[in-house]
């Protein structure tokens, strides 16, 4: 069985709702799925100050935070953060940030990435965000999966990205056109992984 870990952050809930989906698509797909957040680290102060924030922050306490185990364990790893000024958040990047000891170790080399984000604006920075996680995949010696345009879906206007899926807050909550375009992410995802003798 493949091991797919999603790991992710989210202010707001977009991104944990791309999350979501993945994992459901992942299992779907045959893959042995950990759904992990990553740590909060924002002072409570600014997560008080929003409500929304707050709210998320609130009802997503039971999910567990993701540790280093998680990607020694995956085959496959999807990436989920929102833009900030066209950047991956620092939550996440601090969670990267601690995987020194996996790199030198050459655990993450062959690895599957991918990478999906949520933007509040359709040219706010989607694809800016997901190349500047792929920096790091290239340092891993991590095998980069994208969508690319394997599904008629990729040619929607609205919503179709190669880069990796992209949902745009400003237009309304994740819906099904977002969910599907994870689900193909997430079916390639699991099939590169399996195909490179994952599981
Ligand atoms: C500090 C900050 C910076 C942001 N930068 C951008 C940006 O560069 N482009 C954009 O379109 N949206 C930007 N946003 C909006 C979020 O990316 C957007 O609301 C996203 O959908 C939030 O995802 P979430 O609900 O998972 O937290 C920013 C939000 C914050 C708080």
């Amino acid at each position: 069985m493949v091991k797919l870990a999603v790991i992710h952050y989210s202010q707001t809930g977009n991104v944990y709702e791309m999350a979501k989906t993945a994992a459901r698509e992942g299992e779907e797909a045959g893959a042995e799925v950990r759904f992990r957040k990553v740590a909060e680290l924002a002072p409570p102060e600014a997560i008080a100050s929003n409500e929304a924030w707050s709210n998320h922050h609130g009802s997503t306490g039971h999910v567990q935070e993701a540790t280093l185990d998680d990607l020694d364990w995956a085959d496959a790893v999807m990436w989920g953060s929102p833009t900030r000024y066209g950047l991956p958040t620092s939550q996440l990047k601090q969670f990267i940030d601690i995987t020194g000891p996996l790199w030198q170790e050459g655990k993450l080399v062959d690895k599957v990435m991918s990478s999906f984000t949520s933007t509040q604006t359709s040219h706010g920075g989607q694809e800016s965000t997901i190349l500047a996680l792929n920096n790091t995949f290239y340092h891993w010696g991590a095998i980069i999966v994208s969508p690319g345009y394997t599904d008629p879906l990729q040619f929607d206007l609205e919503i179709g990205n190669p880069y990796g899926a992209s949902h745009i807050g400003g237009k309304g909550p994740v819906g099904e056109k977002t969910r599907t375009a994870i689900g193909i992410q997430t079916r390639r995802v699991v099939d590169v992984a399996r195909r490179l003798g994952g599981g």
